[in-house]
């Protein structure tokens, strides 16, 4: 999928982000490596610590659906109030979904795709983004 449509699907997951207690709404859009999109929002809890990122509720949807392989992700976020499909800065993944990426795709080809707006973004790769892991190759 163009990087443009899959930021687009990002801003649509994150309108669904449950986000009580930090107004900040996080989108993901995850593509699998037959092309498919699984979608993902931040979901917070009044306990606080069960909240769970936008990233790892897409992965987490895909692999309880059996998907394995993974091609890319687009990330959104920012606080509830700016536009639909526009944020004012770019929402990096916090480490415990970097290390949940490490342990589906591979470091030197998973693209993570961080957009401001389907045309302001940047791409990196989960080596760039994780270097030197630890992962299913360690063990
Ligand atoms: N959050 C995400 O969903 N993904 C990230 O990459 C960074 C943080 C969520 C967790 C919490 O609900 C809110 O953003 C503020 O930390």
């Amino acid at each position: 999928m163009q990087d443009r449509e899959l930021i687009e699907q990002a801003y649509r997951a994150r309108q669904r982000a449950y986000v009580p207690y930090s107004h900040f709404s996080v989108g993901a859009a995850l593509e699998t490596e037959d092309g498919e999109i699984f979608l993902g929002c931040n979901i917070e809890n009044a306990s606080y610590t069960p909240t769970v990122c936008a990233e790892r509720t897409a992965f987490f949807k895909a692999i309880s659906e059996g998907r394995r392989q993974f091609r890319q992700i687009a990330i959104v976020g920012g606080y509830a109030g700016e536009t639909e499909n526009t944020t004012e800065n770019f929402c990096p993944p916090c480490g415990v979904c970097r290390q949940v990426m490490a342990e589906f795709c591979d470091p030197e080809t998973f693209r993570v795709v961080l957009a401001k707006s389907p045309e302001e973004y940047r791409v990196y790769t989960l080596n760039e983004l994780l270097p030197l892991n630890f992962g299913p190759k360690d063990l």
